[in-house]
């Protein structure tokens, strides 16, 4: 007799290919329109669902989880990120949890670049200029930004995306230097010149530029916090790709206004799409609407990934991807 085949729900929108090899394979209901699910949808979800295919907007949190059915059994998370998933309750409640790592590194590290030089080199001023009808010619004063070759960047987290960021800057003629939970190993070390810093505050004090690349974990809330911050060199800039949690935006927004930090690149806030007012209008912030992954190929094989998940979760076996708390 043919297996039955598993109950699969996508909560949000995803690109059309993932969508349709997604349905050939499962029995799966799509999301009609791009928003994200309301709490009461997601609940009734997890109630029909073997497998409910969450994003980063869908909280999952312990109150959460302990509403969903008994059917739930897998959720195969579209994208690298957890922390919107009480990883450990799901699995005192038998669920597996799984992400896509690895998939969409090279795009994130490729934003990270693009932010760094957008703010040293003062990419939106110019092109608010443009965008005016404003520019009245080349100026040998005008819009010097700061070159990145000989700077020093300090990378904040140093693991997949951490070292992809490492061996961009290094073409870009960056020093490279890191803080982590773990130094890396000596190989590693040497095929990036990167430079160890276990104490993240001295890191903090001598860098030009600083990269945000770790989780978001109870541990790296705040991590740059208005103390921190303050260490920072006046003249130097940080960017984050990573999750906003890390950084206290109102500390951030205070201090470049005072002149204190030179610049910011973000691409994810604390506070969601919250994002402070007052860092809308700084000239040396660059924004962005959380899109370091996205590229047409990163979201293809994020895709590919949830689905290897859950194919092998249904051939009995644990997703190559499983998420341990
Ligand atoms: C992720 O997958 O966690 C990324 O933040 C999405 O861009």
């Amino acid at each position: 007799m043919p297996r039955e085949r598993l109950s699969v729900v996508v909560t949000r929108r995803l690109p059309e290919v993932v969508e349709t090899r997604l349905s050939e394979l499962f029995d799966v209901r799509l999301r009609e329109d791009d928003t994200p699910m309301t709490r009461d949808e997601l609940i009734a979800a997890t109630r029909e669902a073997d497998v409910l295919v969450p994003t980063l907007s869908d909280t999952l949190d312990a109150s959460l989880l302990g509403q969903v059915g008994d059917r739930l059994k897998l959720i195969a998370n579209y994208g690298a990120g957890v922390d919107h998933i009480d990883v450990a309750t799901a699995r005192q409640r038998g669920i597996l949890v799984s992400n896509t790592p690895g998939v969409l590194t090279d795009d994130t590290a490729d934003m990270t670049m693009a932010l760094i030089l957008a703010v040293t080199r003062r990419l939106p001023e110019g092109m608010a200029v443009m965008q005016r009808g404003e520019w009245a010619g080349w100026s040998p004063t005008a819009f010097l930004g700061g070159r990145l070759g000989g700077r020093r960047l300090g990378i904040l987290g140093m693991g997949r995306i951490g070292q992809a960021v490492a061996r961009r800057a290094r073409a870009f003629g960056m020093q490279i230097h890191y803080h982590n939970r773990h130094r890396l190993r000596p190989e590693i070390e040497e095929e990036l010149e990167a430079t160890y810093w276990e104490s993240l505050d001295q890191m903090v004090a001598r860098m030009d530029v600083i990269s945000v690349n770790c989780p978001s974990t109870p541990s790296t809330f705040h991590l740059m916090n208005a103390r921190r911050l303050k260490l920072m060199k006046p003249t130097a800039v940080i960017v984050n790709t990573s999750r906003g949690e890390v950084i206290d935006e109102n500390a951030l927004t205070r201090m470049i206004r005072a002149g204190e930090i030179a610049g910011a690149g973000l691409d994810v806030y604390e506070h969601g799409t919250e994002v402070n007012p007052r860092l809308r209008q700084l000239p040396n912030v660059v924004l962005l609407p959380h899109m370091g992954s996205a590229t047409v190929e990163g979201r293809i094989e994020m895709g590919e990934k949830v689905i290897i998940n859950i194919k092998t979760f249904e051939d009995g076996h644990r997703p190559p991807d499983q998420v341990v708390p």
